[in-house]
């Protein structure tokens, strides 16, 4: 609901803040503009020419929505959650009630519910460029506003508000998260390793995890995000079946580079169960 994170948003085109009117049916900011909240209950926050990026489309959200549902990627929920634990104890004081969270590319709204759910009291944006995901995102947790925004614009929230952003398998702007942390606020980043998957890449022709990807998300941050401690390796086993095989290529980006058809074919090569390999590197950041 996007009255729990008023207080965090802002206008993208000048930054001031923005408030409900007419019970919350817009939007609008100190300039003057207005932004109408779907009847779906999220709200696209962009200035100028729009959104340039679509992001997943419907087909992407809703193989995501069956594979996660299945609980094959727990111990990644459990990781993101852990670590947003950790940021707040080390640097929350007794003061702040209500911790801010950004979960950007936040998807259908798996993770940022789940950190919601552990987090006593703690409100989330979720924000994404697809409009099929903030549908979902909208009815995924009380406590998470849905914004449709492009991560590679400016953010439509406030200067220093948020104590942790989450960024799972999805793009960053160390900039802008440089601007809306607070002070002693931090991200916590899950990117796929090399090895993510593995079993399934051959026989699918699936697109492979470059190396050196944590490497270079730091090159990128450095000047608004240093690393805090070492990135850490999460691993573990995943028995799946041919369904959840297919839903987990259908949200991943080889859904735009095989063929349907093709896709179906080599699925139906495989055996009736998989043991596939789930690889990640978390690392948390915080401002340089
Ligand atoms: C691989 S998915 C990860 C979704 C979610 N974090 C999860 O793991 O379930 C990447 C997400 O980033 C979103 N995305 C892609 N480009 C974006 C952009 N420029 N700004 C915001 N979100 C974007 C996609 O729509 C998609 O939901």
């Amino acid at each position: 609901m996007l009255n729990h994170v008023i207080d965090l948003l802002a206008d993208p085109a000048d930054l001031t803040p923005l408030s409900g009117a007419d019970d919350f049916s817009r939007l609008v900011s100190e300039s003057g503009h207005s932004f109408d909240v779907a009847k779906q209950g999220y709200v696209t926050l962009a200035a100028g020419a729009g959104i340039k990026h679509q992001g997943d489309d419907a087909a992407m959200v809703a193989a995501r929505e069956t594979f996660l549902s299945q609980g094959h990627f727990a111990p990644f929920v459990e990781a993101v959650t852990d670590a947003v634990h950790e940021v707040f104890d080390e640097t929350l004081s007794d003061e702040v009630r209500t911790p801010a969270i950004l979960e950007v590319g936040a998807g259908t709204g798996y993770y940022l519910s789940h950190t919601l759910d552990d987090v006593e009291g703690a409100v989330g944006i979720g924000l994404d460029t697809s409009v099929p995901a903030a549908k979902l995102l909208a009815k995924a947790h009380p406590r998470i506003g849905a914004v449709v925004a492009d991560v590679w614009q400016r953010l439509p929230i406030r200067n220093n508000v948020l104590n942790a952003i989450t960024v799972v398998f999805a793009p960053r702007n160390p900039a802008e998260f440089a601007r809306v942390l607070a002070d002693d606020g931090q991200v916590v980043v899950l990117t796929a390793d090399p090895g993510h998957l593995d079993e399934l890449r051959d026989p699918l022709g699936i697109l492979s995890v470059e190396d050196g990807k944590v490497e270079r998300m730091i090159e990128q941050a450095a000047g608004y995000l240093a690393p805090v401690g070492d990135p850490e390796l999460i691993e573990f086993p995943m028995t799946l079946d041919r369904d959840s095989i297919a839903a987990q290529v259908g949200m991943s980006p080889s859904a735009r580079h095989i063929d349907p058809a093709d896709l179906a074919v080599r699925l139906s090569a495989l055996p009736d169960t998989m043991t596939v390999t789930a690889r990640a590197q978390l690392t948390r950041l915080a401002k340089s």
